[in-house]
């Protein structure tokens, strides 16, 4: 039979620092910034737990939802209000980062086998950042958990007009509706970036989080935001659409994504549109590349 997901939220609170004791002060400093503030700083996080299991006939359900929040209850009670460098056993001899303690609790979970099989933990640190690993990155990792995806989330506005020079009024009118207008019209684009690779025995991290921010800011950000895309050089030969702009803001990010590679742009219109874009191999090659 085939598999059913299903996914757990759960809130947490916690303090770290991030430190690697091999670097003296002034490294720790450069790389980490505020992060190395002493004694530290905290954050709320959100755990997101994905399994996949077949549906009981019985009870119709993959695991009891009521005995999964008892064991993540249970595991968290390591972790929340506490600081996680000085009052838990497990970044001892590695940084607190999301990626880190997304992979951490991925092995605690996946101890508690009457939960299920793990299929995707997801942590967000805040609203605009999360650490992902999936069944996949485990699968590739072998021993330990060496590989993770981290996705950032960004905000513009822009205006366009859903406007084919190759059709004529009529067929644009027909096929786009109101979208068509000649006065154009704006949406707040919610855009998530996620990036994949190896996390960093040095910094616990899969990407440069400054740099990657001043790449999007620099090449999709300030390049869209309050503009009309109809005028933009990148539109000129392509109709602004959510896919044309999903693909196009791809092609403008692959390849320089520091450390890690681009896995996924996600593109939200509105609360009824949204699109996703993973390259021209697709997800699955990505993966096992
Ligand atoms: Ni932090």
């Amino acid at each position: 039979m085939a598999k059913v997901l299903l996914t757990k939220r759960i809130e947490f609170s916690s303090s770290h620092r991030y430190q690697n004791d091999a670097w003296d002060a002034a490294r720790n400093r450069v790389v980490f910034g505020a992060c190395n503030n002493e004694p530290g700083h905290g954050h709320n996080y959100l755990l997101e737990v994905t399994l996949a299991g077949e549906v009981d006939a019985d009870t119709g359900m993959v695991v009891n939802l009521y005995d999964l929040k008892q064991v993540l209850k249970q595991v968290l009670e390591e972790f929340d209000h506490k600081h996680l460098n000085l009052d838990t056993p497990y970044f001892k001899g590695t940084i607190p980062t999301t990626e880190n303690i997304a992979g951490v609790l991925w092995k605690i979970l996946a101890a508690r086998p009457e939960i299920g099989a793990l299929e995707n933990v997801r942590l967000f640190e805040d609203e605009d950042l999360f650490a992902e690993i999936t069944a996949a990155d485990v699968r590739a990792g072998g021993a330990g958990i060496a590989r993770a995806g981290v996705t950032r989330q960004y905000y513009f506005s822009a205006a366009h007009r859903v406007h084919s020079g190759h059709l004529s009024a009529a067929e644009n009118r027909r096929l786009y509706g109101k979208c068509d207008s000649a006065s154009a019209h704006g949406h707040n684009y919610e855009l998530s970036v996620r990036v994949r690779g190896e996390i960093s025995p040095d910094t616990g991290m899969v990407t440069d989080i400054p740099t990657l921010d001043r790449l999007v800011q620099e090449l999709v950000v300030r390049r869209f935001d309050h503009q009309d895309l109809n005028r933009d050089p990148d539109f000129s030969a392509l109709v602004p659409t959510g896919e044309n702009l999903t693909r196009l803001i791809w092609k403008r990010l692959a390849g320089s994504i520091p450390a890690a590679r681009l896995d996924r742009i996600g593109l939200v219109e509105t609360r009824g549109s949204s699109y996703a874009y993973t390259g021209e191999t697709g997800e699955g090659a990505l993966l096992n590349s």
